[in-house]
């Protein structure tokens, strides 16, 4: 039989204790390796549904399924054993009822999430209140909700009108006060995050929302420079990872054509 190891990961007290302290650090991963090498910089990985569009070509998040997640979530987990990881329920896995949510979130789980994170505000309070009493941390998702792409049409600032922003902060109230731990605001003026920031007792970790949030998250292959189908205005190029893969696969290329690959010392004799 195995030994049992005690779980040393920061836990979703831990991260929740952080509102309005220290700026929480997230990142997407989707791969074992680069979770590992993204653990030691940040406080959760987010196994994110961009991994649709960003490592499967899909157009949108909307086409992602909990099979893709599951895997995603293990190989993160298998990456970053000592990390916070959180994954994303997809499109069509738990808004139906709560009790959907909760078989999918469950899944997510067993496969190594610490817990999951949802696109949604009033309309699924109960979902998360049903799957918080169930002992699955719940991180909410408000404004921007990519998949409600359908229906928004584009990946635009949300909150321009009275309206859009008193419903974006009746969402992030009702996340609040179902039980969530933290919340993802996207893609919402600074005014809007800032008087978001300071209604709720949780964390808000913003993408594109301004520095009034109490933490911020990004797509790593944006951060990276990877993903080249296109750039949001809010992400920050910490390097150009696709221009070192175009030269090192054109560098390998040209040597296997012109013989200088394998030398002597590239293979066995
Ligand atoms: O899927 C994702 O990567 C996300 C972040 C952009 C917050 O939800």
């Amino acid at each position: 039989m195995s030994k049992a190891v005690p779980i040393t990961r920061m836990c979703i007290p831990a991260f929740a204790a952080r509102k309005g302290g220290d700026k929480l650090v997230m990142l997407t991963a989707y791969s074992a390796p680069v979770a590992k090498l993204l653990a030691p910089h940040v406080d959760a990985l987010l196994v994110g549904d961009s991994v649709g569009m960003v490592y499967h070509g899909l157009p949108s998040t909307v086409g992602v399924t909990l099979e893709m997640m599951e895997l995603h979530t293990a190989a993160v987990r298998r990456g970053a054993p000592d990390t916070l990881v959180i994954s994303d329920l997809p499109f069509g896995t738990y808004q139906e009822s709560p009790a959907q949510a909760y078989a999918s979130s469950a899944r997510l789980i067993q496969a190594g999430a610490d817990a999951v994170k949802l696109e949604g505000g009033v309309e699924l309070a109960d979902t998360i209140r049903y799957l918080s009493e169930r002992g699955i941390p719940v991180m909410g998702h408000v404004g921007l909700m990519p998949q409600r792409i359908n229906q928004m049409g584009s990946y635009a600032a949300q909150g321009r009108t009275t309206e859009a922003v008193e419903r974006i902060t009746e969402d992030a109230k009702a996340v609040a006060e179902s039980g969530a731990f933290a919340m993802v605001v996207e893609g919402v003026l600074e005014s809007v995050a800032a008087n978001i920031t300071g209604m709720v007792k949780i964390p808000t970790i913003g993408i594109g929302a301004s520095p009034k949030c109490d933490g911020q998250v990004l797509v790593s292959d944006d951060v990276f420079g990877l993903f080249q189908d296109f750039t949001p205005k809010f992400v920050r190029k910490y390097a150009n990872i696709s221009d070192e893969i175009s030269k090192a696969a054109s560098g390998y290329a040209a040597d296997v054509r012109s013989g200088a690959f394998p030398s002597d010392k590239e293979y066995f004799k």
